[in-house]
């Protein structure tokens, strides 16, 4: 089978599945881009505009994040990949602590297809979903994480991980968080030689 059709029967059990929709709603977001890309982009989970077309980060959050992409010479489709641990919008704004882990089983067989070599995790729910470890963002953020054991994480080896903020918490606090994001897009790019 094909990455694209892989990407698409993953997409289908997001469509389908019950535990994803607890305390959740509107249309799945599994993700998009290149299912053949060497990168990937982890979020959080859907915000409303998300959850309304079925496409993650295309509000505002995902504006910024798509323009910091192309700023560093990627095309945010062709190039990269882009998704979230959780894939429906949660009630109360955040996910919890099981929607991550719920979620989390989807993305990793999204992993297993795109073999990304290198993820950029947005902020700390995406860190913490995918590393299943605490880190902390100020601390942790705009170098490459070392995996000491891959089977806890994405199991597999081999994928370089990158911290960094969330978009929105440079929307949020512009003054204070957005030059560390353009910094760590910008080591991102020299690291990827791209
Ligand atoms: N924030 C996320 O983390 N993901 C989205 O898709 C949109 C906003």
């Amino acid at each position: 089978m094909n990455k694209q059709r892989a990407m698409d029967e993953i997409a289908k059990e997001i469509e389908s599945c019950k535990v994803c929709k607890e305390n959740k709603s509107g249309m799945a977001v599994p993700g998009e881009g290149n299912p053949d890309a060497d990168i990937v982009f982890i979020g959080e989970a859907p915000g409303k505009t998300e959850a309304a077309t079925g496409r993650p980060f295309i509000g505002r959050s995902g504006q910024l994040l798509r323009s910091l992409i192309r700023e560093i010479g990627f095309d945010d489709q062709e190039d990269v990949y882009i998704t979230s641990p959780v894939k429906y919008l949660p009630d109360r704004g955040t996910p919890t602590s099981d929607d991550i882990a719920h979620g989390r089983e989807h993305l990793m067989k999204q992993f297993e297809i795109i073999q990304p070599k290198f993820v950029v995790l947005l902020g700390r729910v995406a860190a913490e979903g995918v590393l299943q470890r605490k880190v902390f963002v100020t601390k942790d953020r705009g170098h490459i994480i070392e995996e000491k054991d891959p089977s806890a994480s994405s199991g597999q080896a081999g994928i370089k991980y990158f911290l960094t903020y969330h978009p929105a918490a440079a929307l949020r606090f512009p003054n204070k968080f957005k030059p560390f994001l353009k910094e760590d897009f910008l080591r991102v790019k020299t690291l990827l030689g791209a």
